[in-house]
């Protein structure tokens, strides 16, 4: 099976969440920076794993993006290279696999993006292996909370196995 999990991340945290799902989706899976996944990883893969982060109550957005970039505020600094995971989606030529969507987000009820990320792929013809998922972050630019890194190469792995039952191995 081949597959790709493709991240934007600012802080680290929703690369390192990438990185743990592609690990359990086993041997043929890569984590990919958005600009670093073309289209020839894309026609290759047989699902797209996304993930971004969580930024103002939704997805990230140009418009947090904007704000982040005029007022980064008190902390470590954001990597502001890394392009917008919705942008990538909204480009993505129409094809046919399957998809599955996660975001990173603090704990409680200030909004999700993994939705929006599946309702796009989902547009461009990768249909939803299961539920989207979510990884909790321990404060505003993290560090991942104890046990989401193994909760996600568990989720990788559990996507690995779905995809083997409808497509074989
Ligand atoms: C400016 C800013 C706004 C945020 N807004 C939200 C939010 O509305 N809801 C939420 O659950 N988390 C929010 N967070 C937490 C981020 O989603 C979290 O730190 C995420 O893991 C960052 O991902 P990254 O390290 O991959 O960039 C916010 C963080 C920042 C810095």
């Amino acid at each position: 099976m081949n597959a790709i999990v493709v991240y934007e991340s600012l802080w680290g945290n929703t690369a390192e969440v990438a990185r743990a799902v592609a690990e359990g989706l086993g041997p043929g899976a890569r984590a990919l920076r958005v600009d670093e996944a073309g289209s020839a990883d894309v026609v290759a893969a047989d699902l797209i794993v996304a993930g971004a982060p969580v930024f103002g109550f939704k997805l990230s957005s140009q418009k947090m993006r904007d704000g982040i970039r005029t007022n980064p505020g008190k902390g470590p600094a954001p990597d502001l290279s890394c392009p917008l995971l919705c942008a990538w989606l909204e480009a993505l030529t129409p094809a046919s696999g399957w998809g599955a969507a996660f975001d990173t987000q603090v704990r409680g009820p200030f909004g999700k993006g993994a939705p929006e990320i599946a309702r796009l792929l989902e547009g461009a013809g990768y249909a939803p292996l299961g539920e989207t998922e979510g990884f909790v972050v321990k404060g505003r630019h993290g560090p991942l909370k104890d046990g989401e890194v193994e909760r996600a190469r568990a989720w990788g792995a559990g996507l690995a196995r779905a995809v083997q039952e409808r497509i074989g191995p």
